[in-house]
């Protein structure tokens, strides 16, 4: 009999629907076999009494993302994926910018460059429309998403991205007919915007400031909206990183008039509140993202859309800018105006053991719905057919964690390229120890065993164009 290429033996495996005790056995980069005695592998991994689970997917990252006014992300391919990696993840899924007045395709092209060869995880990139002209509309994105690029999000904030109604529908209905899935960052500019003028104008300019200009009003209209523009439209719709209750009512409404939603949150959204702000001046700075944390309140309500299903993904918005770096969160006009603090806090390596030991360990959530919030579901939503789940066929992508192992959050241990993690002082129980990326160790019990350029992007198929429409 031939033997596996590594079968990794007695863990506690787990899908998105069960927990069983199997050997996993791999051959090729793909899981061949599970049972309880297999044969010898070439290498074998003792997996007894750790966690056996897909590695995750993290549907929601932002990596050398072109951030204007001289700034620059923290992270590029290889210190993201490699953060990711020692978090437990196995793919991720960037963001590709267009830039105004650039072709999707040319802003593709680029984004190649920056990420092949130099992945630890393998990628799958979406697309940001902030310039949806004729030629995007009409030629690119159809072809774009018949070559793999299946899904794009469109802003409703910031500046110089975000697109009115009028091309939200028109992104839309291309969407709808091509069969591409549509992202939708939800908060009212225009009344953010009033809002920083109020506060400006009164010298509030520290970073307090900026989630007081971005109270849960303006998401809440802006998610209401976006639904209600995917209702016209019939096309299905992610809602990403949702911070609040009265956001989520918008949601659970909308699915039950029968539209097909999707809605994502984030660690920061269960972890942080406005508060954490209080009495830090400039240094408020590290925990400038939008939408911005909230209250317990918040929390509690984020927290019960995990466990109740109105959430399907759990994502990262890991979007790094370093703390005291003339290009990162105190660039110049950055200590002069919270405005000018770039928005985006780091969170790939930690997002795994945060819902791992603040909703499993805790008992908010079990196991499999674990699997389903950070991987199985991710791969559903976005099509990466043969990722997200520990069984036969499936690539072999799998975190190996130790549910018992007890450490402190300190940024000097984590791997990403900011110099701070707003979680700094946390303890966290259950850490993913060991990672496989197609078979390949990457990570062995706690050191980086594998090379740079071993993930690579992933093209996928996009959904029939007819599924999702609540009129077919
Ligand atoms: O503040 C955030 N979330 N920055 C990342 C960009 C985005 O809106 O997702
Ligand atoms: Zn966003
Ligand atoms: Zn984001």
């Amino acid at each position: 009999m031939t033997k596996f290429d590594v079968v990794i033996r007695g863990g506690t495996v787990s899908t998105a629907s069960e927990t069983f005790v199997a050997d996993v056995g791999i051959r090729d980069g793909k899981i061949v076999q599970l049972g309880s005695t297999l044969g010898p592998g070439l290498e074998e991994i003792d997996a007894k009494g750790h966690f056996v689970l897909p590695g995750g997917i993290d549907s929601h990252v932002h990596i050398s993302q072109p951030s204007g006014d001289g700034i620059v992300m923290a992270d590029n391919f290889e210190s993201g994926t490699r953060s990711a990696l020692f978090g437990g993840n196995t793919t991720l899924m960037p963001f590709c910018l267009q830039q105004k007045g650039q072709s999707l395709r040319d802003a593709l092209t680029d984004y190649h460059q920056l990420a092949d060869g130099n992945c630890y995880t393998d990628v799958a990139f979406h697309l940001i429309v902030t310039d949806p002209t004729e030629a995007v509309i009409g030629q690119e994105l159809p072809a774009l998403v018949a070559d793999g690029y299946t899904s794009l999000k469109v802003f409703m904030t910031y500046e110089g991205m975000r697109l009115n109604d009028a091309d939200i529908l028109r992104v839309m209905d291309t969407s709808r007919r091509t069969g591409a899935l549509v992202m939708v960052h939800c908060e009212n500019e225009d009344a953010i915007r009033y809002l920083i003028g109020l506060h400006e104008a009164q010298g509030n300019l520290a970073p307090t400031a900026h989630a007081t200009t971005r109270p849960i009003v303006v998401e809440r209209e802006a998610t209401h909206r976006a639904l209600s523009l995917a209702e016209v439209v019939d096309v299905p719709v992610v809602i990403v990183h949702v911070s609040n209750g009265p956001a989520i009512a918008e949601i659970r409404a909308a699915k039950a008039r029968g539209l097909k939603v999707i809605g994502e949150t984030c660690p920061q959204y269960l972890m942080l509140t406005a508060d954490d702000l209080d009495g830090m001046d400039w240094e408020g700075a590290k925990f400038v993202c939008s939408p911005p944390p909230r209250d317990k309140e918040s929390q509690e309500d984020c927290w019960n859309g995990l466990e109740q299903g109105v959430f399907d993904l759990f994502s990262s918005d890991h979007c790094p800018f370093r703390y005291d770096d003339p290009q990162g969160k105190l660039n110049p006009k950055g200590k002069t105006s919270f405005r000018h603090i770039p928005n985006g806090i780091p969170g790939v390596e930690l997002r795994l053991p945060i819902l791992f030991s603040e909703g499993v360990i805790k008992g908010r959530i079990d196991l499999p719905r674990f699997v389903a919030l950070t991987a199985t579901n991710h791969a559903k939503v976005y099509g990466l057919k043969t990722k997200g789940s520990i069984a036969i066929g499936m690539d072999a992508d799998i975190a190996i964690w130790d549910p018992q192992l007890r450490r402190t959050v300190r940024h000097a241990d984590l791997h990403d390229g900011a110099d701070y993690s707003p979680y700094e002082g946390l303890d966290i129980t259950g850490w993913p120890v060991t990672v496989l990326l197609g078979g390949q160790v990457m990570v062995r019990e706690g050191k980086l065993v594998g090379r740079k350029g071993a993930g690579s992007h992933r093209a996928r198929t996009a959904r029939q164009s007819t599924e999702h429409r609540k009129t077919a």
